[in-house]
């Protein structure tokens, strides 16, 4: 990627900030498992992990086999826990590169024992109980049954009782409240069942800062790591710190006379003799179209507005009013200098989740750890 002139800076301190302000919430009671999936919220999801868990973190959490044999290959040796479905081809990865798995029907949890078994392994499993989100697990009734049934196969140990919230961060905290007590009474079939020595855990990070009574014994804040909003509607008690910057060097300024238009389909028309600016970020980076004509960027004099359609490869802001930037200025799409991610989902339409985790492969990750100055506060 020589002279790719975009980048994304990743603050690797941040992750830690956030991190421990989270570790802090769930208190000593709670285990927190950094939930690192889709690499890292597009932050990077070893750099990611290895930062939580120097922040206290005490397992990771991914949503597929493949997230979690990354993070074994590239050196990290604690619990991965895989959110998502696992099938054979899966339980057979998940048992070789020992992940945690999560079982959502008796019948899943014997496709990954038997795939243990056959390499003379135990498949760590966790039970789903779908409490009210309708995609995963089994029914809270259920519950008591699967989780006997899994601690009796040769190949199994039901590490974990679990589920995942719909509304936490809902201020409205009423469908949290009835999904965290009908997982409560999941958790109480369980134990009637005679099974024991399982983790009992539901808190995203919404819930980890809003509803103490789910942190139970782990929590898997994802969102709240990055420094993003786990809620629209509610503040967190401590103050978050975005570690993802999208950046791009003005590459070339355009004279546009009045009248003349930018872009593809014309979208943008020049009231004035416009200067034009091309940075080379498109929506293949994940920079949005739906930004065409309503974002801006940032510069240290001031905001540009993104004008005409935003390229697959390119997009053209107006300088006009900041005539001193020019060629080589280095413009910021999201972070500290410019939007923050959570004005450019606003104004999307959608959630912080959705404009970090846009950020594709194709944009350089630069990581900065300013791991002295925190030693020093
Ligand atoms: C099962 C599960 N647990 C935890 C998380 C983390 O959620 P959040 O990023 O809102 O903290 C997710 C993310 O969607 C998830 O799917």
């Amino acid at each position: 990627m020589v002279d790719r002139q975009a980048w994304a800076e990743v603050d690797l301190s941040a992750i830690r900030k956030n991190a421990r302000a989270l570790a802090a919430l769930a208190g000593d009671d709670a285990g927190l498992c950094a939930v690192v999936k889709a690499d890292g919220y597009g932050h990077g999801a070893a750099p990611v992990a290895r930062a939580c868990i120097e922040a206290g973190a005490t397992s990771l959490a991914v949503a597929f086999v493949e997230e979690g044999v990354e993070l074994r290959r590239a050196g990290i040796v604690e619990p991965v826990l895989v959110l998502g479905y696992t099938g054979e081809e899966g339980a057979r990865r998940a048992s070789g590169w020992g992940l945690s798995t999560m079982a959502v029907s008796v019948e899943n949890a014997r496709v990954l024992a038997a795939e243990a078994e056959r390499q003379g392994k135990v498949a760590r499993v966790h039970l789903k109980v779908d409490t009210g989100m309708a995609r995963l697990g089994v029914s809270p009734d259920e519950a008591g049954a699967a989780a006997a049934a899994i601690a009796s196969m040769p190949g199994a140990v039901l590490e974990g009782v679990c589920s995942h919230f719909a509304a936490a961060d809902a201020a409205d905290g009423e469908f949290a409240a009835l999904q965290l007590s009908r997982f409560t009474a999941a958790v109480d079939e369980v134990r009637k069942a005679g099974v024991r020595g399982f983790v009992r855990h539901i808190a995203n990070s919404a819930a980890l800062i809003h509803v103490p009574a789910a942190r139970l014994d782990m929590v898997r804040p994802g969102i709240a790591l990055y420094g993003l909003r786990a809620s629209t509607e509610l503040e967190p008690p401590y103050r978050p710190s975005p570690a993802m910057s999208l950046r791009a060097r003005v590459v070339q300024v355009r004279l546009v006379p009045a009248g003349e238009s930018v872009g593809y389909g014309r979208s943008f028309r020049a009231g004035r003799d416009a200067r034009i600016g091309t940075l080379p970020l498109g929506y293949a980076d994940g920079v949005s179209r739906g930004l065409s004509n309503r974002g801006s960027v940032g510069f240290p004099s001031g905001r540009a507005p993104i004008v005409g359609r935003v390229c697959m490869d390119q997009m053209m802001v107006d300088l006009t009013d900041l005539p001193k930037v020019g060629q080589g200025d280095v413009a910021t799409v999201f972070g500290p200098g410019g939007p923050s991610v959570s004005e450019v989902a606003d104004l999307l339409g959608t959630i912080d989740y959705e404009v970090v985790c846009a950020v594709s492969k194709r944009v350089p990750r630069i990581y900065s750890d300013s791991r002295m100055e925190e030693d020093l506060a």
